[in-house]
């Protein structure tokens, strides 16, 4: 069977930044593939090689089967892209900015504006379809973009970051659009920085970090990679810490880890529940108090320190924005 998406050892330097750094990418027909990956790691750079907005250094990428450097036209009849920025126009309504998009596909007039009714229904976006999006929320702004880039009806689609920057209802609801779309058959390549995005879409996902593939598969053996369950335990005191330990050595299945800081220890287990009925009566017998105790499976965000050694950033709504990086992203 064709490959949706095919890329082959993608390079692309910015000068003296070396972007992408020998990327391989392998995307089946109606699959949702998640590039997953921090501020600066190549994801726009890999979007926009593969929907033929910039040429390689170096390396071969196809879209069902069109080479995108020889055949670019091909590719573009294929594709949809939501980029990372809106590319709507300000100062047009909603529906004005679709019937633009369908004329610029070559669709009639009459097309075009049965296209663009269309798609407002669809995106929920017909009571605001005659108002300025000037005045349109970022979640709206947003579900506007992905219209206008399902004009031409794409079987392979882009999406950069569709959800930065949104709300969790905008986002929960975007996910909703995204996943109806994957049901009716359409490729997905989405890039996102939210772990729990590429988690709740993507059956596979490509962690990439300083232009390289660093893992991939799906969430589910990403997280097996980096271990299995745990019992995490809150002290009061960190002369409890050691106490919790040796109490708890004799369930654990690898070294137990203390965080000082959090003071919070944590014990590799295998049997899950069972294994924090195990801990609590251990604790009990040694006459041990405890602030908290819960079994916890590995996250992505697990995943992505163990492998980068650093953290991912927060979403902008979290009220633990770790770095200032993220004042660009506001939409507006
Ligand atoms: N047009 C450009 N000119 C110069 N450098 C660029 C250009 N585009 C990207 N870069 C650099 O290439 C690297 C990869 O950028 P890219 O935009 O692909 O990252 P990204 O993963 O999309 O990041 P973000 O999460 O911030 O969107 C970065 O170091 C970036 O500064
Ligand atoms: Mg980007």
């Amino acid at each position: 069977m064709t490959l949706a998406i095919q890329a082959r050892g993608l390079v692309k330097h910015f000068g003296e930044v070396k972007a992408l750094n020998g990327i391989d990418l392998d995307v089946e027909q109606g699959k949702v593939v998640g590039l997953l990956g921090p501020n600066g790691s190549g994801k726009t750079t890999t979007v926009r090689i593969l929907s033929t907005l910039l040429r390689p250094d170096s390396g071969t990428a196809t879209i069902g089967g069109h080479d995108v450097a020889s055949q670019p036209d091909a590719v573009r009849q294929l594709i949809g892209l939501t980029g990372q920025y809106a590319a709507v126009d300000q100062y047009l309504t909603g529906r004005e900015n679709l019937e633009l998009f369908g004329r610029l596909f070559h669709l009639s007039k009459k097309e075009a504006a049965n296209r663009a009714e269309e798609l407002l229904n669809r995106f929920d976006l017909s009571d605001a379809a005659d108002r300025g999006i000037k005045g349109y929320s970022g979640g709206m702004r947003r579900r506007l973009d992905l219209a206008a880039s399902l004009i031409g009806n794409p079987s392979v689609l882009f999406l950069d970051e569709p959800t930065t920057g949104l709300d969790p209802r905008s986002r929960q609801g975007m996910w909703e659009v995204i996943e109806n779309l994957v049901s009716e058959g359409t490729t997905v390549l989405l890039t996102t920085q939210y772990l729990e995005e590429a988690d709740q879409l993507a059956s596979r996902i490509v962690v990439l970090d300083h232009g390289s593939v660093i893992a991939e598969g799906t969430s589910d053996s990403l997280k097996n990679q980096v271990g299995g369950d745990r019992v995490e335990i809150a002290v009061v005191n960190s002369a409890d810490a050691d106490r919790v330990a040796a109490a708890l050595q004799s369930i654990a299945s690898g070294p137990i880890t203390t965080d000082q800081i959090s003071l919070k220890i944590l014990v590799p287990v295998t049997g899950g529940s069972t294994a924090i009925v195990s801990a609590v009566r251990a604790l009990d017998e040694a006459s041990i108090s405890i602030a908290d105790i819960a079994l916890r499976r590995p996250t992505l965000d697990d995943v992505f320190l163990s492998l980068t050694g650093h953290v991912t950033e927060q979403p902008i709504e979290s009220s633990t924005v770790s770095t200032g990086r993220r004042g660009r992203r506001g939409r507006n």
